[in-house]
């Protein structure tokens, strides 16, 4: 039977693990040959999503704020597919950011989290769209958060970074409208992945924002994979530009 992604080639930063790891695991379900790029390694990654789903599956040390090494992944990509179709933009700096009043963030960490949260995204469009053009198609989805709309105290660099997600999507939509490459978001709530699990400051956000979905319950990475293959595959291939809330109705945009 024929998968929505047969055959396309999937680039996941920071998709090695957590959430990233399951938006691996389903486009590889769906068919999709998947590059991993990551900080963290993500060989075992590769090889057990290579075994599971019988793709190709590769992984590239990539910090996706450093523009080297999103052009070296480019440049690897080109050589061992020749083009791509799909990119997600899932790495990001969250759940180990300390929870303070902005006046305490120093400006180092600022600059860190606008690095690898806006820089990274932006470098990683700029480098692998050219690999899309030409194709007619091609599907770049970023990862923003429901934070960018309603804000979350104490995190002020994280919720900037993940507003000028939104508004880069717009943008990069525009820009690559006629090259009929789509650019759009997943604003996901807060979500139980391993990072989160891993720092238990992060535990009293989980039953506060239960309480304000409109479906009360705690969200997992699988929550976010259906939004995440609908965007990588044609059956989305009139929309573009725009944030798709996952959240169980906390944000209703
Ligand atoms: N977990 C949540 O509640 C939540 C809510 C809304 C949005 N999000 C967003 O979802 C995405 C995934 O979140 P998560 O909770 O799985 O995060 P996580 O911290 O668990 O995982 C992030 C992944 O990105 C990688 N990474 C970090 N810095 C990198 C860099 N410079 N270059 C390449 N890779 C890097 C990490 O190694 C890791 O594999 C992020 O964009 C996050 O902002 C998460």
């Amino acid at each position: 039977m024929t998968k929505a992604l047969d055959g396309a080639v999937a680039i996941v930063t920071g998709g090695s693990y957590s959430i990233g790891r399951a938006f691996s695991e389903a486009l590889a379900r769906e068919g999709a040959n998947v590059v991993i790029a990551d900080i963290r390694d993500g060989t075992d990654a590769a090889a057990e999503i290579s075994r599971q789903f019988n793709v190709a599956a590769v992984f590239q040390r990539t910090d996706v704020s450093r523009e080297e090494d999103v052009m070296a992944l480019a440049a690897m990509v080109k050589a061992r597919f020749g083009h791509a179709d799909i990119l997600v933009n899932n790495a990001a700096l969250f759940a180990e950011l300390p929870k303070v009043d902005f006046r305490e963030i120093p400006v180092e960490t600022f600059d860190r989290v606008m690095g690898v949260n806006v820089r990274g995204p932006f470098l990683m469009a700029k480098h692998i769209a050219p690999l899309m053009v030409g194709r007619g198609r091609g599907k770049i989805i970023n990862i923003a958060s429901g934070t960018a709309y309603k804000g979350q105290r104490h995190l002020a660099a994280y919720v900037t970074s993940k507003a000028a997600i939104v508004g880069m999507t717009k943008a990069l939509a525009r820009d690559l409208g006629a090259e009929k490459i789509n650019v759009n978001s997943i604003a996901p709530g807060f979500t139980e992945s391993a990072s989160v699990h891993d720092n238990p400051h992060q535990k009293a956000n989980t039953d506060a924002t239960v309480k304000s979905r409109a479906l009360q319950r705690t969200q997992v990475p699988e929550d976010l994979v259906g939004a995440l293959v609908f965007l990588a595959s044609p059956a989305s291939d009139f929309v573009t530009g725009q944030t798709i809330a996952v959240d169980g109705g906390s944000i209703m945009l």
